[in-house]
């Protein structure tokens, strides 16, 4: 069985606001990309890697990935104008064999192995596809304006982290169609079961700098 990661990391980075994509600001030594191609690269789960790299950035993608020495990188491709349109791109370079696809965003550095074992190992039974989550502290509320319409109720809430684990021909199908905003969601307008497992504090998305900052004390 085969799992080939893509990793989207060709954003601009806007909210971030550098002199450059987010993917190659510097978080500590390295550019940010680094963390999480080396961890894909080294983890047993992971077979082959595709990167979506930000147009004009793919050769310093590569150059990346032939310094830290991970060999599994299979094709470095140019993102899209969306980050579905980059992982699309970015799937159709996935060999017609390959069983699972594990799709991760280069903006989540601190990629732990045992999230990436959780989500490949759930699928199977019947499951098209696994997301990482994470519960939610605070009470969440539907609002209309400034009106509160509804108190939702939270132990039927979860934040989503990547990577997500799915079935390679569900995924590539379900990608086809065309509103949505993350991979599960395309995968559950598809009809697939999509399954959840435990994600990790430590996943932190970095959107601004004040992110940077916590991923940077957290490395
Ligand atoms: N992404 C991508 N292609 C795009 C947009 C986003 O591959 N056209 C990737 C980003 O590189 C990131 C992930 O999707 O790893 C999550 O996106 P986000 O955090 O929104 O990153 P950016 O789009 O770069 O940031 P911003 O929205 O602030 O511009
Ligand atoms: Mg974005």
């Amino acid at each position: 069985m085969s799992v080939w990661a893509v990793l989207a990391a060709a954003g601009s980075g806007e909210r971030l606001g550098a002199d450059r994509p987010k993917a190659f600001v510097r978080l500590g030594e390295q550019p940010l990309l680094a963390e999480s191609l080396a961890r894909l690269d080294a983890s047993d789960w992971v077979d082959a890697i595709v990167v979506a790299a930000p147009p004009g950035w793919e050769e310093p993608a590569i150059l990346l990935a032939e310094e830290l020495g991970c060999g599994k990188v299979s094709a470095c491709v140019t993102g899209g104008a969306t980050r579905a349109d980059s992982v699309r791109l970015g799937v159709a370079e996935v060999p017609a064999d390959a069983a699972v696809v594990l799709v991760h965003d280069a903006a989540r550095p601190l990629l732990d192995d045992a999230v990436v074992e959780r989500v490949v190992t759930a699928l199977g039974d019947g499951w098209d596809g696994a997301v990482p989550t994470l519960p939610i502290p605070d009470t969440v509320k539907r609002v209309d304006g400034e009106q509160v319409m509804e108190t939702l109720r939270r132990d039927e809430l979860r934040v989503v982290q990547t990577p997500q684990a799915f079935v390679a021909d569900i995924l590539r199908k379900a990608l086809s169609g065309s509103d949505w905003t993350d991979c599960s969601a395309a995968v559950e307008a598809a009809g697939g079961r999509v399954r959840i497992v435990d994600g990790d504090p430590r996943l932190v998305k970095v959107t601004d700098a004040a992110d940077l900052d916590r991923v940077t004390a957290l490395l």
